[in-house]
C-alpha cells in the first residue's frame, strides 16, 4: 500500500540517518544536503521516519515538515505514542494522496441532505431529454459546479455521458469542454448545450425537419436487423428511421435527442411497442398483442415529438445560448485536453458495472446502425485497461489543471465483479503516482438509494465516493 520503497528509491526520495531512539516531543534534526536530495518546494517537503513499533501505514510515520527545505528540524509533537526511530530517515517530495485518502475514508464528509431527494420535479427539463445509465443527479452536479468553479471558468468533463455537468456548468456561466466515446453522449450533450432558445423556435424547427423527413423515400426494412424491427410497428419504424437520418444530416442534435427520448417505453407518447425506458426490453409478456392490440398499432411520430419538445421547455434555463462550449467524441486515451483548465468535474465509467453499449443498444442503432464505433471498450470491461485509462487522465490533468484549482471525481464505491476493491482507492493510488501536484482535500460518501440505481437487484453500485483534489 505504501508507495515508497524502503531504500527510498522510486519517488525522488533522499535517504539519511537519524541517531538512536527518540520519544514523543523530541526534536529531531536533519539536513537535506547530507542526505543528498535536490531542493523541493517547501509545501511538498515531508519527513518520513521509519518506526519499529506503531501500526501506522505499515510502520511508517510521516510528518509534514514546515521549515526550510535545505535543512530543518521538527518536533514530533502531535504523535500520541513513543516513537522509536530506526536508522533510516527519508526526506523528499512525497505524493501524499494515499495517506490523505486513508485518513478521509475513515471519516468521510457527509453528503448534503438534499442529494437524497428526487430532483425530477425541480431540475431543468433539459436534464430529462432522454435517459442515461450512470447519470449523475443534476443537483449534485449543480452543487459541485457552484462550489469548485466560478463564472467564466473553463470546466471540463472527459466522461460527459448525458451532459449533466456540461449543462449545469453552462447555465452558471462557465466555459465548457466535454468529451465522451459514445455517439449517444455526443447527441445528448450537444442537444442540452445547443437547445433552441425558445419553445416557439424549437417547434418551428421540428416542423421543418419533420416535413423534410416525411418527403424522403421510405427505407427498406429488410435491411434492418430483426431485433430492431421487433420493437416497432413497421410504419412507425420507417418514420423513425427517416427522421433520425435527417436530424443527423442537419446536425439537429436537440431534435434527435428528443426523438431518442421517446424511442422506447410502454406509454402512449412513445414510439415502440411496450418496453422499458432506460434499457430496451420488450414487455410483450406483460402486454401480449392479443390482449392489448392498441399498443401494437402505428404510432405517428409528429404529435409525439411535438409533445416531447413541449415537455423539454417546462423548466428551461434563462440564458444558455450565450455559453461557450465544445464537445469532442473521443476516448480519454485519445483526447487532448485544453490547457489552463479551471475545474474538472467528472464521473468515469464504473469499471465492470455498467455496459453503455448493450444498455443503450436501440438508441445507438439509430445513431450508428453498423456499430462502427464501439461504445463498450475495454475501459468499461477490464480492471487493467480501466486503470491505464485513469493513468492517462491523471497525467493529462496534472499538466493541464491550473494551480490551486479543483478536480472532482465521482466514482462508484465498488466495481461489480470486484466487490472488495474500492474504485476510489484505485483512483487515488493512480493520482498519487501520476498527478503528484494534486492533493486530495475531501472525500464525500454518498449513498445511492435504490431508486437511483441503474439496476435494482442490488448488484449495482450502492454508494458513490466524491473525491475532491486541489492542485498545489
Ligand atoms: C458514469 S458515465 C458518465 C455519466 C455522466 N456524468 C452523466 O451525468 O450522464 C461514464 C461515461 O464514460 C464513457 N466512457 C466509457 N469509456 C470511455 C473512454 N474510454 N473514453 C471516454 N469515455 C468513455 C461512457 O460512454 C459514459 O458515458
Amino acid at each position: 500500500m505504501f508507495p515508497i520503497k524502503k531504500d527510498g528509491t522510486g519517488n525522488n526520495w533522499g535517504k539519511g540517518q537519524v541517531e538512536g531512539r527518540t520519544l514523543n516531543g523530541t526534536k529531531i534534526n536533519w539536513d537535506t544536503r547530507e542526505i543528498g536530495i535536490s531542493p523541493v518546494p517547501k509545501h511538498r517537503l515531508w519527513l518520513l521516519i521509519e518506526v519499529f513499533t506503531i501500526e501506522w501505514y505499515n510502520n511508517v510515520y510521516i510528518y509534514e515538515g514546515d521549515s526550510t527545505y535545505m535543512s530543518g528540524s521538527n518536533t514530533l509533537c502531535n504523535y500520541p505514542y513513543p516513537i522509536y526511530v530506526s536508522s533510516k530517515l527519508y526526506v523528499g517530495q512525497i505524493a501524499s494522496t494515499l495517506l490523505d485518502y486513508e485518513r478521509l475514508l475513515s471519516n468521510p464528509g457527509i453528503a448534503p441532505i438534499h442529494w437524497k431527494d428526487s430532483c425530477i420535479g425541480s431540475e431543468l427539463s433539459l436534464h430529462q431529454l432522454s435517459p442515461y445509465i450512470g447519470k449523475l443527479k443534476s443537483c449534485i452536479a449543480s452543487d459541485l459546479v457552484d462550489k469548485y468553479s466560478k463564472r467564466g471558468d473553463l470546466v471540463i468533463d472527459p466522461f460527459s455521458g448525458s451532459g449533466t455537468i456540461a449543462l449545469e456548468a453552462a447555465i452558471k456561466g462557465r466555459r465548457v469542454f466535454v468529451a465522451d466515446i459514445s455517439p449517444y453522449s455526443k447527441v445528448l450533450s450537444k442537444a442540452k448545450l445547443s437547445a433552441p432558445s425558445s419553445l416557439g423556435r424549437a417547434l418551428d424547427r421540428a416542423d421543418r425537419v419533420l416535413e423534410y423527413a416525411e418527403k424522403r423515400k421510405n427505407p427498406d426494412l429488410r435491411i434492418v436487423p430483426s431485433w430492431v424491427r421487433k420493437f416497432f410497428n413497421s410504419k412507425t419504424l420507417k418514420e423513425a428511421i427517416k427522421f433520425s437520418l435527417v436530424c443527423q444530416e442537419l446536425d439537429e442534435n436537440f431534435l434527435l435527442a428528443c426523438f431518442l427520448g421517446i424511442l422506447h417505453h410502454q406509454r402512449p407518447g412513445f414510439l415502440s411497442y411496450p418496453s422499458s425506458h432506460l434499457v430496451p426490453y420488450l414487455r410483450n409478456k406483460k402486454f401480449p398483442c392479443k390482449n392489448y392490440p392498441e399498443l401494437y398499432q402505428y404510432r405517428s411520430l409528429r404529435p409525439r415529438i411535438m409533445a416531447k419538445i413541449k415537455r423539454a421547455y417546462r423548466r428551461f434555463p434563462a440564458d444558455i445560448s450565450s455559453s461557450s462550449w465544445e464537445f469532442r467524441q473521443s476516448s480519454i486515451q485519445h483526447l487532448s485536453l485544453p490547457n489552463s483548465i479551471d475545474c474538472i468535474i467528472t464521473s468515469p465509467p464504473y469499471m465492470n458495472t455498467l455496459n453503455y453499449g448493450r444498455d443503450n443498444r436501440l438508441r445507438l442503432w439509430f445513431l450508428d446502425p453498423c456499430g462502427k464505433r464501439k461504445v463498450d471498450n475495454p475501459v468499461t470491461q477490464s480492471q487493467e485497461v480501466f486503470q491505464s485509462a485513469i493513468v492517462t487522465m491523471a497525467k493529462k490533468i496534472e499538466s493541464a489543471l491550473k494551480s490551486y484549482k479543483y478536480c472532482i471525481i465521482v466514482v462508484g464505491e465498488t466495481a461489480l465483479q470486484h466487490k472488495r476493491i474500492l474504485l476510489s482507492r484505485i483512483i487515488c493510488r493512480i493520482f498519487n503516482d501520476f498527478a503528484p501536484s494534486l492533493r486530495l482535500i475531501s472525500l464525500i460518501r454518498d449513498d445511492i438509494p435504490d431508486i437511483r440505481r441503474a439496476r435494482k437487484d442490488c448488484r449495482g453500485t450502492k454508494a458513490e465516493h466524491i473525491l475532491v483534489f486541489r492542485k498545489i
